[in-house]
């Protein structure tokens, strides 16, 4: 398949099959915002848990947070994100449009041919008001990442847990940059949601712990299913590192549009725990068992959701060619795919398979995301759960009446086999471990 057309078919089956709608659609949309439809939402959710899982609860030293979007404005200086955080852009002098420095051929507006002004930087915070006034006074910004508001709790957590290093902070939540260029569909949002852990360890660890992240990381992809040809690291140039970073590595995706960025793992130094301290003038120093007081460095992998989403999308989809028809199929890893199973009764006209079928379900629904459909003939029903990314599909037969088992057939290979009601639970159990 076209790369290219890959991508439009991504668009396509979101819309139609409810991942992803374009945020305030009936009055034209607003670019650079998406909203996530019924099948959307469950698979964002389901990412957000296996990450959770996995980065805080199933780890001894990793604590979670859940802070405010708003900070008081004097965060974003200490963190240099008022000064530094700029895209150098250029500005058509007739028709005003704004565009990336590094994206322009020419020396003129590529929308218009206009003439463009001098370069200046742009931040991309956005900023709203507290309060009722609209003063300078009161001006804050919507955070452009969650771990500031990790650092800030930094004592809290120290005082509640009383952590040894090394250990971790992680936080789950939107993140707003007021990007100016957009396209890629999900890739670049204007509001997004960000998964970060900030790792605090002893300086001179820092190395080691960054080597042990980058290997984790690329893991925890490669278990979700992304084919390994589909990523690499991208080490970035020392001089176009962020101003808090010693390092930073990216975990690449081969996206239609050419590899890209799906995950940043930074060394922060103790960049932003010195300047926090020296700003707010409160002690922001980890003490050891010898009585030691240092400030620790920070190993951060900090990824999207929404790169996630679309990398998932992207990796799962396959059109399978069949004896009359095209099967359509999201493989998405059964762990995070947004409905587990579809119940089905082989007769939608045969009270008794309904019965039978509706007590399945109503069981399965306590245990697992679990769907109903009783609309066309089996083989339809299969392709529209197939395309959901739906891992099992379960139909109830008149042998089901007499023999307390079911159908169960497997989404990618499409083998079925009979198990009986009771041990359906174990059987998907096992499989999302
Ligand atoms: N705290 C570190 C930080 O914010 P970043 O590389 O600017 O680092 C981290 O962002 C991750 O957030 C990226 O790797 C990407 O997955 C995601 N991300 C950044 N900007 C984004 C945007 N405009 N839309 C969607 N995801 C974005």
């Amino acid at each position: 398949m076209a790369e290219q057309n890959l991508m439009e078919k991504i668009v396509s089956l979101c819309k139609r099959r409810g991942f992803v709608f374009p945020s305030s659609e009936i009055y034209g949309g607003i670019g650079g915002f998406w909203d996530f439809g019924p099948l959307g939402v469950e698979l964002k959710n389901n990412i957000k848990s296996w990450w959770w899982k996995t980065m805080v609860q199933t780890r001894d030293e990793v604590v979670g947070l859940d802070t405010t979007i708003i900070h008081n404005p004097k965060v974003w200086e200490a963190s240099g994100h008022t000064l530094s955080f700029t895209d150098p852009l250029r500005e058509c002098k007739s028709c005003h449009k704004r565009f990336r420095v590094d994206q322009l051929e020419k020396d003129q507006c590529p929308e218009c041919g206009g003439k463009l002004t001098e370069v200046k930087q742009f931040n991309l915070m956005f900023e709203t008001f507290i309060g009722s006034a609209k003063e300078t006074a009161n001006k804050a910004y919507l955070r452009p990442e969650t771990c500031q508001g990790i650092f800030l709790n930094f004592v809290n957590v120290l005082d509640t847990v009383q952590p040894k290093l090394p250990f971790g902070i992680a936080q789950i939540g939107k993140g707003f940059r007021n990007e100016v260029t957009l396209g890629n569909f999900i890739f670049r949002d204007r509001e997004f949601e960000m998964m970060e852990l900030e790792y605090f360890v002893k300086p001179g660890e820092d190395e080691k712990w960054f080597d042990y992240w980058l290997k984790e990381r690329m893991k925890w992809y490669l278990d979700l299913g992304i084919d390994k040809k589909n990523l690499r690291f991208f080490e970035h140039p020392k001089k176009s590192l962020a101003h808090y970073s010693k390092r930073t590595v990216d975990i690449e995706y081969k996206f239609p549009f050419g590899w890209a960025e799906l995950e940043g793992i930074a060394n922060r130094t103790d960049f932003d725990l010195k300047n926090h301290a020296k700003f707010s003038g409160k002690d922001l120093r980890f003490q050891d068992e010898k009585g030691e007081k240092f400030f620790p460095y920070v190993i951060e992998p900090s990824v999207g959701v929404e790169r996630i989403v679309l990398a998932l999308l992207l990796e799962g989809y396959q059109e399978q060619k069949g004896k009359e028809e095209i099967r359509v199929v999201l493989s998405l890893n059964p762990k995070i795919s947004p409905v587990k199973v579809a119940v089905f009764p082989l007769l939608a006209n045969k009270p008794e398979l309904i019965k039978m079928a509706k007590e399945i379900y109503q069981d399965l629904k306590t245990c697992f995301n679990t769907a109903w459909d009783d609309i066309g003939n089996i083989g339809k029903r299969y392709r529209r759960q197939d395309e959901a990314g739906t891992s099992w599909c379960i139909t109830v037969d008149f042998d089901t009446l007499k023999d307390k088992t079911v159908t169960v057939r497997d989404r990618d290979t499409m083998k079925q086999e009979r198990i009986a009601i009771d041990k359906l639970k174990d059987f998907f159990q096992t499989k999302l471990i």
